[in-house]
C-alpha cells in the first residue's frame, strides 16, 4: 500500500485508577464494570498533560522509525481533551520534540480520530505534498469525565499513541497499484447528541454549558455493533480484500462487549482482535495507536501482514484504514 508505518510509540500516565479505587468515587463495583465492559484498570493524568504524554509518544515512534524530528514535514495530533485550545496541541508538540520542518494542526474526530489522521496523511502523502507525517492520538478524558456520573466516569482513560507513517519506500500502492487511498471514513451529525462534551471554556449568561462527556450509552453501543462491521467490509471490498486475509482487527477500544460483537457479526474468531481496555480503558483516539505500538513493541507484527483499523464514537463518526504492516518484527 502506498503508505507504511515506520514506527510507533505510546505514553501512559503513571497513576492507575483500578475498579475499586473508582468504586469508593461513585455507586459501582469491580464485577459490574468488568462484566459490562472487560475494563479492570485505567490510567490516568496527575503531572502529565496532552502535550507531555504526546510529545513522548512522539519521541519514542520516531526513534522506533529511527527517523528524525526535522525530517517531519506534517504533525497531526487527534485530540477532543488537550488541556489548550491555543496554541493547539500538535505546535506545542512541534517545539516540544523539535520538528521544526513540519506542518502542525490538530483534528478532532473523538474516538475515530487516528483513522482520520492515518487518511490525511495518506491523502497528503498521495498528492505529493508530504513525505513524512507524524501521527498522535493523545487524551486527557479525565479532564472532561463527570466523576459523579457512573455510567461514563468507569469507561475512559488517560493516554498517548503515536505513529510515523511515510511512503512506500519504492513509491508503489500496495504492488499492484489497486488501492490508493486505504481509508474509508463516515459521519453523521444529525445523530451527535447521543455523545456530547460542550466546551468548558464556552460562557453561556444561563450557565447551562457544562464541560462534562455526556452519553446514551446504549445508543453508542448499538450503533458500533452495526456500523463497525460495515465499514470493515467497505473498506475491505475498495481493497479487493476478503476478511479472511486480514492477520489482525486493531480496533477502538471502547468496550469489550462491542469488540466480540464486532468479530461475531464478520464470523472471524475474536484471537484475531486483539485488545487492551482491561488496563487502559477507552482512551478514545489515542487507543488505537497505543494498541498498535504494544502489539509493535510486543513482537506481535509481522511484515507483510495486513491490519485493518476501525474507529468509531462521538460525532457520530466512524471509520476504517487498510494497511500492510512494514516493520521486521
Ligand atoms: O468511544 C465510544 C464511547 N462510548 C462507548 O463506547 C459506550 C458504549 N456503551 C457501553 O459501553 C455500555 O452501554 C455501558 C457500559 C456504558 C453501559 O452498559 P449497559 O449494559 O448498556 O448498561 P445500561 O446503561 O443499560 O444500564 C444498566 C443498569 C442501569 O440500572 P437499572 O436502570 O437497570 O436499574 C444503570 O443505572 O446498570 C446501571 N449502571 C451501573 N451500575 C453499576 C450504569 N452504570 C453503572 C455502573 N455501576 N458504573
Amino acid at each position: 500500500m502506498f503508505v507504511k508505518i515506520k514506527g510507533t510509540g505510546s505514553c501512559l500516565p503513571e497513576k492507575v485508577l483500578d475498579n475499586f479505587e473508582i468504586s469508593q468515587l461513585v455507586d459501582t463495583n469491580d464485577e459490574w464494570i468488568q462484566s459490562r465492559t472487560g475494563i479492570k484498570s485505567r490510567h490516568i493524568a496527575r503531572e502529565e498533560t496532552a502535550v507531555s504524554m504526546a510529545a513522548k509518544a512522539a519521541k519514542r515512534a520516531l526513534e522506533d522509525a529511527q527517523v528524525a524530528a526535522e525530517e517531519i514535514d506534517l504533525l497531526i495530533v487527534s485530540s477532543v481533551s488537550s488541556e489548550q485550545l491555543l496554541p493547539c496541541t500538535a505546535c506545542s508538540v512541534q517545539k516540544e520534540i523539535g520538528a521544526v520542518n513540519a506542518a502542525a494542526f490538530d483534528l478532532n474526530a473523538a474516538c475515530s480520530g487516528f483513522i482520520v489522521a492515518y487518511q490525511m496523511a495518506a491523502g497528503q502523502i498521495k498528492a505529493g505534498l508530504s513525505k513524512k507525517a507524524l501521527l498522535i492520538g493523545v487524551e486527557c478524558l479525565s479532564n472532561i469525565v463527570n466523576w459523579e456520573d457512573r455510567g461514563t466516569c468507569i469507561l475512559f482513560g488517560d493516554g498517548a499513541g503515536a505513529a510515523v507513517v511515510s511512503a512506500d519506500e519504492d513509491g508503489n500502492i500496495d504492488g499492484r497499484g489497486n488501492i490508493e487511498i486505504p481509508s474509508v471514513l463516515h459521519s453523521d451529525g444529525s445523530r451527535g447528541e447521543v455523545l456530547t462534551c460542550q466546551n468548558p471554556t464556552g460562557k453561556r449568561a444561563d450557565g447551562s454549558l457544562k464541560g462534562y462527556v455526556a452519553m446514551d450509552g446504549r445508543e453508542i453501543y448499538k450503533f458500533a455493533a452495526r456500523q463497525v462491521p460495515v465499514v470493515v467490509k467497505e473498506i475491505l471490498e475498495k481493497a479487493g480484500k476478503s476478511v479472511e486475509e486480514v492477520d489482525l482487527f486493531v480496533l477502538h477500544q471502547a468496550n469489550a462487549r462491542i469488540v466480540d460483537a464486532v468479530a461475531r457479526r464478520l464470523h472471524i474468531g475474536i484471537e484475531k482482535f486483539p485488545m487492551n481496555l482491561q488496563e487502559y480503558g477507552n482512551t478514545s483516539s489515542a487507543s488505537v495507536p497505543i494498541l498498535l505500538n504494544e502489539l509493535n513493541r510486543n513482537g506481535l507484527l509481522k511484515k507483510g501482514q495486513k491490519l485493518v483499523l476501525a474507529g468509531f464514537g462521538a460525532g457520530l463518526s466512524w471509520g476504517a484504514d487498510i494497511l500492510e504492516w512494514d516493520i521486521k518484527g
